[in-house]
């Protein structure tokens, strides 16, 4: 075990020795949200205010955390969240991910930005759940280049990033850089005091996209990588490059970043099989609400049959019972799984997922529901105070009692 995981009794655990581990610039990559990081706070905020009625008298002891999403069986409603730089924080971080992923019957979502290739990831990790994330490029050739690869390497979904038409702005990251890519002497000096992160990560060679080296030049570096996709992602989507990719990509189609009720419908009726209803973790436009807010909105504007997932602020199994009360199906988790990935690799990120795990289960336990099945808006104590009937078997079970007490 990774110096200090096993000590780790929650995502915050995770995140102090992340924080130990990493170099500042790169800790800050990862934590930080856009601006003033309104946005991010609201994410954690609208978690926490969303509050559960326990039900208690129910004899419910044990809960079963599994759930299904395009008809196969899922352990556990948790997908990671497709993130860029991996590698940055942990040597081979993809590939780490994936295989934890893998062995506990999650979804990994692999980033367009992944240091490693979609091709490594899949021979690396057998019966992976494989989703790959993609940024649209202004090449059309090279766009549908990755999309072929995507499936090719197998991938179950394509899942299309919507909400980078710029890119956030990142203040936290501005202040180690003297100028783009130029870290700053202080953010130098920083990386020396990171033994463990010089050994692991710089020292083999900082990784650069393995998605992306077919259209750089051979022998170009991390830095090259960065200003390609700099310079030939195309930012602002429209509904014709989702039309385009419905009908280039013969899979699962997921639409990531939406948080309008109508523009979510509108993917849907474009084909769209789920929807990541998302603010990028508060990383792009601040001010954005949190994604729980609207996602009973979205809800029943999709209506039942759209699978819908969430991210942004997951950091507590009870967090994960909430989105699913308000609709979602499921939820995808950025930072939670990275913190455990740069506190110690794999142990680091099996840590995360256990916690998570765990931690699920036993607030499903405590609001009284055993299976997945019987979460919804029931448990939630609403804003107005109203505490809506259930129709729970212990409340059946007691007018079942009674009656037979008035029998008697
Ligand atoms: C991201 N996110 C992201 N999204 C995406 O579609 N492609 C990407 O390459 C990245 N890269 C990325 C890097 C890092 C370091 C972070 C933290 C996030 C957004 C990600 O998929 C997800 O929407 C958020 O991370 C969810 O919020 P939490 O779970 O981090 O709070
Ligand atoms: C990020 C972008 C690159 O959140 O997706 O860092």
């Amino acid at each position: 075990m990774t110096r200090g995981v096993d000590r780790a009794v929650n995502i915050a655990g995770l995140r102090r020795l992340a924080k130990r581990r990493l170099p500042a610039f790169s800790f800050d990559y990862v934590d930080g949200s856009a601006e003033d990081e309104i946005s991010g706070a609201d994410n954690r905020r609208a978690f926490d205010d969303a509050k559960i009625v326990p039900r208690q008298l129910t004899g419910i002891s044990e809960a079963d955390p599994s759930t299904s999403l395009f008809g196969k069986e899922w352990a556990f409603p948790l997908a990671i969240a497709p993130t860029g730089y991996n590698g940055l924080l942990w040597r081979k971080g993809d590939v780490v991910l994936a295989r934890q992923a893998a062995n506990s019957g999650l979804i990994f979502t692999q980033s367009t930005m992944s240091s490693s290739s979609v091709e490594d990831v899949a021979e690396a990790a057998p019966g992976l759940r494989h989703w790959f994330q993609l940024y649209v490029l202004k090449d059309r050739e090279a766009t549908r280049t990755l999309v072929e690869r995507a499936r090719q390497a197998g991938c179950e979904a394509l899942v299309v990033t919507t909400d980078v038409a710029a890119l956030g702005n990142r203040e936290r990251d501005k202040r180690h850089f003297v100028r783009p890519q130029v870290l700053s002497l202080r953010a130098r000096l920083d990386i020396a005091r990171r033994f463990h992160w010089c050994l692991n990560v710089a020292l083999p060679g900082l990784p650069d996209f393995g998605n992306l080296r077919e259209f750089l030049p051979k022998g170009a570096g991390a830095l090259d990588g960065a200003t390609y996709i700099a310079r030939e992602m195309q930012g602002a989507l429209s509904w014709r490059d989702i039309e385009w990719l419905r009908d280039i990509w013969p899979h699962r189609l997921v639409v990531k970043g939406l948080l309008h009720p109508e523009e979510a419908a509108d993917a849907v009726r474009l084909g769209a099989d789920a929807i990541v209803v998302s603010n990028h973790g508060g990383r792009q436009l601040d001010g954005a609400p949190s994604p729980l807010r609207v996602l009973d909105q979205v809800r029943s504007r999709v209506g039942g049959d759209c699978a819908l997932l969430m991210d942004s602020g997951v950091r507590r199994g009870s967090d994960i019972l909430k989105a699913l009360a308000r609709g979602a199906d499921g939820v995808l988790s950025g930072r939670a799984m990275l913190y455990g990935l740069a506190a110690g690799g794999p142990d680091g990120v099996n840590t995360a997922i256990d916690i998570l795990r765990s931690e699920f289960v036993r607030a499903m336990i405590l609001s009284g529901v055993g299976s997945t099945r019987d979460i919804d808006a029931r448990i939630l104590f609403d804003p107005d105070g109203f505490i809506p009937s259930t129709g729970f078997s212990s409340h059946k079970n007691v007018m079942a009692l009674a009656r037979a007490g008035r029998d008697l």
